[in-house]
């Protein structure tokens, strides 16, 4: 399906802000450029004095950034319009909406507590049946507020128009993961308690806050990365095969194991884990200590490197630990969901050698788009001995960025790599009881420099990280 032919306005709430100009211009921008022919109106809209000028030069800018040109983007960016509101006012967002034609998307890219205040203004004014919401995290604070978020959000328009956003849906990595799983029958079969001892899925970047400290000291690393993004690429990794890519079968397979998803032995103290980070040397750039940056209350303590233990209650899963951690400022980044599989059971004696285990490794994008398979063999030398050797492939980072993948998608009306009401409801039901552990302080908050590893290894909770 494409939105090629179908009228249709893009209305950002926000427009003004970092978001629109750093990822979803540009990502509309790889996106229209991939079109032959589209009836896209673009409209903008923020708190800030802008006019149309302004904010088409904007729009013109993100496309250049993004390498997109051709007549279709200088039309959209033409004819983009402007409009000052308040979008927690009803009369504004009328407005709003009748400056637009065709089929809207409405695009919320702005703070979640301003976005529950737009949602309530649009409660109190009629939206066309057929309007989308598009909503980026964190949606909610706990599972209590994201169920009355859907709520609110259900009441204005059905559950298949409301898109919220994860943007590591929209790397193409992260859906090969179904392709890896489900399109052949070596690997498959092996993704079970029988032969994997653990999985890691990790997200350790080297990037700091880069200025996004008002969000982030609110955040943290346990909701910005964890609940918003990993678990589902876990919920990848260990889903049952969907019937079909629609949908309707994908986000069942992934609620269905998300549901199924607690911290390990419901010990939310032994199997948690927070740090933050301390003056350090990052790339060539000294980094302040987290607590120091500019607009950090350090008494929040809001933690940079979140690890959690997980157990997923099925058939297939029972019994094998999966640790998801994340941290920021490391200076040996690894973006890899990492499969353990188990020693062989029996070795025939004579063969000696590593005790390595097997491992698949997968690339979670974002210039990690490799699969490695590391595999005990006989070595090359002596072959009585054993070696490990690495089978490596390249995944091919997809045809879009991202915030492209997710706009095309909505813009399709296809809400595949959108995460479901439900599914929210259920990542933050799986953190909850970590965050209120934290919030007593039972976790002891610890600390790791700047551009170094990450916080020590953490033997005392019996699973050590591989
Ligand atoms: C974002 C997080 O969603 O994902 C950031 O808020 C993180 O903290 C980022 O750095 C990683 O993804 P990307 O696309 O920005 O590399």
């Amino acid at each position: 399906m494409t939105f090629t032919g179908q009228q249709q306005t893009l209305l950002i709430l926000g427009a003004s802000g970092d978001l629109t100009a750093r990822l979803l211009l540009p990502g509309l921008g790889g996106l229209l450029a991939d079109q032959e022919e589209s009836d896209l109106l673009l409209v903008g809209s923020g708190i800030e004095d802008w006019d149309d000028d302004r904010w088409r030069t904007t729009v013109g800018d993100s496309f250049a950034e993004e390498g997109a040109k051709g007549e279709l983007l200088d039309r959209v960016a033409a004819e983009a319009v402007y409009l000052k509101a308040d979008v927690t006012d009803a009369g504004d967002l009328k407005q709003l909406l009748g400056a637009c034609r065709g089929q809207i998307t409405v695009y919320f890219a702005l703070p979640p507590p301003v976005t529950v205040k737009a949602c309530e203004a649009l409660a109190r004014i009629e939206l066309p049946g057929d309007t989308r919401l598009v909503m980026e995290k964190p949606f909610g604070t706990d599972a209590e507020s994201a169920k009355a978020l859907n709520d609110l959000v259900t009441g204005l328009v059905p559950e298949q128009q409301v898109y919220r956003v994860d943007h590591f849906l929209g790397l193409s990595t992260v859906l090969n993961i179904v392709g890896l799983r489900f399109a052949n029958r070596v690997l498959e079969p092996l993704f079970t308690s029988d032969h994997v001892e653990s999985v890691d899925i990790i997200w350790d970047e080297d990037l700091g806050l880069e200025g996004r400290a008002g969000y982030y000291d609110w955040a943290g690393a346990m909701v910005d990365m964890i609940q918003s993004h990993l678990l589902q690429v876990l919920a990848l990794v260990t889903m049952e095969a969907p019937t079909s890519m629609g949908p309707r079968d994908f986000r069942d397979s992934t609620a269905q194991v998300l549901r199924a998803t607690r911290i390990w032995d419901d010990d939310p103290v032994k199997f948690s884990r927070r740090a933050r980070y301390t003056a350090g040397r990052l790339g060539d750039r000294d980094l302040p200590a987290y607590a120091d940056e500019d607009g950090i209350d350090p008494a929040r303590k809001t933690e940079t490197f979140a690890e959690i233990v997980l157990a997923i209650d099925t058939w297939r899963w029972s019994g094998v630990p999966f640790r998801v951690r994340s941290g920021k400022s490391i200076g040996s980044p690894r973006k890899q969901a990492i499969v353990t599989f188990k020693q062989p059971q029996w070795t025939p004696v004579g063969l000696a050698g590593t005790d390595r285990a097997d491992q698949l490794r997968i690339g979670l994008g974002f210039g990690a788009d490799e699969l490695h398979l590391d595999l005990n063999i006989n070595a090359p030398g002596n072959p009585l001995e054993l070696d490990p050797v690495t089978l490596s492939a390249g995944f091919g980072a997809g045809d879009l960025h991202e915030y492209g993948q997710v706009l095309r998608k909505v813009l399709e009306g296809d809400p595949l790599i959108s995460v479901r009401g439900d599914t929210a409801v259920e990542c933050w039901r799986i953190i909850d009881p970590v965050q209120e552990v934290w919030r007593e302080d039972q976790v002891p908050l610890g600390e790791y420099a700047a551009g170094s590893a990450g916080p020590e290894g953490w033997p005392e909770h019996g699973l050590p990280p591989s």
